[in-house]
């Protein structure tokens, strides 16, 4: 029998998600079909429940549902914990298990496809909302030489930087701290690109063969990619590797098999103009 999964959020029309597992089940020979729910503001138990009542086997959670889909389950791993949100559920009759891969993915993207080591290197994140919060773990696994977090609300890098202190060498800020520091990987992980604007970053950060990295997906040359580039960064790279690889873990936990990504990333890639 055909297992069915889907993306659920609100708006969910833009959502790449049943492309990417429609070419993995392809490529990997596995019977499944991958749906898109837009989930009614404030329905989203409700949605999720009438999927589980029609036998469907998992779901991915995009905005604004991470928070639901986080209360929603009954077992969370302990990165789900970490990152206090949800992008992929699986279902086994009464259980409701509940993972975040937006972090993992973007490690596997920077260490293996990009070829960039995180390990003893100094590595800075630009933000600390959501998307911060779930790369943490992740990060400090490769052991990095330091992890800061800088931040427009300085209070919550340092909250955030405070809570995973004891799982690696990690320090909180603002933007004003980060002059005369240099950073080996940079990463943006503000929601500013998303309306074209630019964190208040000095274009100093950048050391010798940075890697620059804009977490956002096929938005071009944001005014991020743009600072690092007249910097003299030749590294750049945008979030499709990301998109890519959360989805290939999701796909992995589901069906026990890893997609290639090489397929799906060369076909979402947006150029960086
Ligand atoms: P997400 O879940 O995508 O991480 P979020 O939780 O809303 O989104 O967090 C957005 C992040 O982008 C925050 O760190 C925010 O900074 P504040 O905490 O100070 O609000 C940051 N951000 C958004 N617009 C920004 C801008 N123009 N300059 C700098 N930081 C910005």
């Amino acid at each position: 029998m055909t297992d069915r999964y889907a993306v659920i959020g609100n708006p969910i029309a833009q959502s790449k998600s049943p492309l990417i597992h429609g070419m993995f089940a392809q490529a990997t020979g596995q019977d499944i079909e991958y749906g898109k729910i837009e989930g009614p503001l404030g329905g989203f138990a409700a949605a999720v429940d009438a999927f589980r009542a029609a036998g469907g086997k998992g779901l991915n959670v995009t905005a604004p549902f991470k928070l639901d889909a986080f209360a929603y389950a009954t077992e969370r791993s302990e990165r789900a914990q970490l990152a206090g949100a949800v992008n992929a559920l699986k279902f086994e009759g009464d259980r409701v298990i509940a993972e975040n891969f937006d972090g993992v993915g973007l490690t596997r993207d920077v260490v293996q496809n990009l070829g960039c080591p995180l390990a003893g290197r100094r590595v800075l994140m630009l933000g600390a909302g959501g998307a911060t919060r779930g790369a943490l773990l992740p990060f400090l696994e490769q052991q990095p030489e330091l992890l800061v977090i800088a931040n427009r609300t300085v209070e919550k890098a340092q909250a955030l930087a405070g809570e995973m202190a004891g799982k690696g060498p990690i320090r909180g800020g603002g933007y004003a701290d980060l002059a005369g520091q240099q950073f080996d990987v940079v990463f943006n992980a503000t929601s500013a690109s998303l309306r074209a604007e630019l964190p208040p970053v000095p274009a100093t950060v950048f050391a010798p063969g940075c890697l620059a990295y804009e977490l956002a997906y096929g938005k071009g040359l944001t005014p991020f990619l743009r600072l690092a580039q007249n910097a003299g960064v030749q590294h750049l790279a945008d979030g499709v590797g990301m998109l890519a690889e959360q989805a290939a873990e999701a796909f992995l936990w589901w069906r026990g098999v890893r997609p290639d990504t090489r397929a799906v990333i060369d076909k979402l890639t947006v150029p960086l103009v």
